[in-house]
């Protein structure tokens, strides 16, 4: 049986990728080796692309040397660096789930980052990133010997982005953890540009402050903050769910944050869409190291950097089943 999978560059200017050129495209049943088109994707024929190249993958992603602007301390494990990239790369990153992969520019590839865009200014080709202090790749990173460099655009930083394109004057509720607050910015923003009401709960958690709030203060939305590891917190987050029924609702944070939510909804008669950050380790963002390997239902292992997995499916597996 095909895979019916929906890989986030499908139609994308990195469509076909090197996993064409393997026939192990995500979506093209043609380039997965098989006779018959059997696919959903509805945008330009990847197939049609592909043979139009020359039977080869689009361009590849570049890395470009990044100026630091700016860096701020947010508290004593994160800082937030703005930075000078190109206006095409900024356009291409002012979306919901956009990240880079960022490293200090005296290091070799392999201490690459993944790292989301919380904040773009496509006018002055600028971005915003919160990096918060982990361990070896982080430090380094924090720390920048001679300039910085940025490698995208990539954008699987989130799960269940249909839904989040999709709902329109709705009623959202948006909750982030710690650094889940740096994606968790510009769902907020697209949310309000779609004519959604929406409702923002901020947890400091391990990054012990709120940095988002001069990205959102300007914006038209309810921002509460709460400490969601207490049982006052969760509390108010259960009675938000419970009594403003949401068309969506964002989790920022871990999966076990992700899973609290989760299950809260399941108690609701009606169950808004879920959309959470992307917690996978991953390395390439092409499909190609294996790093984020995830294996879903049918017990296909999948490519989380590529694939906009199934919320629910995947959390409940990686959490419950280990
Ligand atoms: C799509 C995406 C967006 C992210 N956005 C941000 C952000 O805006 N700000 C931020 O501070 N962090 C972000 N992260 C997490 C960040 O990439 C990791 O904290 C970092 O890679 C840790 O590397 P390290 O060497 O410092 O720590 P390590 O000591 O190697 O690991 C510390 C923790 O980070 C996890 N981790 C390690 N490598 C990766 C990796 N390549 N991808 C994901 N997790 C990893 C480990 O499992 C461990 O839990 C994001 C991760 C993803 C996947
Ligand atoms: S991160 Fe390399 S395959 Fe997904």
């Amino acid at each position: 049986m095909g895979r019916k999978l929906e890989c986030i560059d499908a139609g994308s200017e990195y469509c076909p990728c090197f996993l064409a050129e393997a026939n192990e495209c995500i979506t093209c049943s043609h380039l997965q080796g098989r006779e018959f088109c059997d696919c959903n994707w509805r945008g330009v024929c990847i197939y049609q692309e592909y043979v139009w190249a020359g039977n080869r993958k689009k361009e590849v992603r570049s890395s470009y040397p990044a100026t630091v602007m700016e860096k701020r301390d947010i508290s004593q494990n994160t800082v937030v660096f703005r930075l000078k990239v190109t206006k095409t790369l900024a356009r291409q990153l002012d979306s919901p789930g956009a990240y880079v992969f960022m490293r200090d520019k005296e290091k070799p590839s392999f201490f690459d980052v993944p790292m989301s865009v919380m904040a773009v200014d496509v006018a002055k080709g600028e971005i915003q990133v919160a990096l918060q202090v982990q361990g070896a790749k982080t430090k380094a990173l924090a720390e920048p010997e001679k300039g910085i460099v940025v490698r995208g655009p990539y954008w699987n930083g989130i799960l269940g982005q249909r839904y989040l394109k999709g709902v329109k004057n709705g009623n959202c509720l948006v909750i982030a953890r710690g650094i889940g607050q740096a994606p968790a910015a510009k769902v907020v923003a697209y949310l309000i540009r779609g004519g959604n009401k929406v409702r923002v709960i901020v947890d400091p958690g391990k990054v012990g402050a709120v940095f988002i709030g001069d990205l959102i203060k300007d914006l038209p939305c309810e921002v509460e903050e709460l400490d969601l590891n207490s049982r006052q917190g969760i509390k108010v987050v259960n009675r938000y769910l419970k009594n403003e029924n949401h068309e969506l609702v964002f989790s920022g944070g871990s999966d076990k944050q992700h899973l609290h939510i989760i299950k809260e909804i399941d108690k609701l008669a009606q169950k808004p869409f879920i959309v959470v950050t992307n917690n996978n380790e991953i390395c390439c963002g092409e499909g190609i190291c294996g790093s984020c390997s995830t294996r879903i239902d049918s017990g296909v292992r999948v490519k989380a950097c590529k694939v906009q997995l199934d919320v629910r499916r995947v959390i409940e597996r990686r959490i419950l089943n280990g």
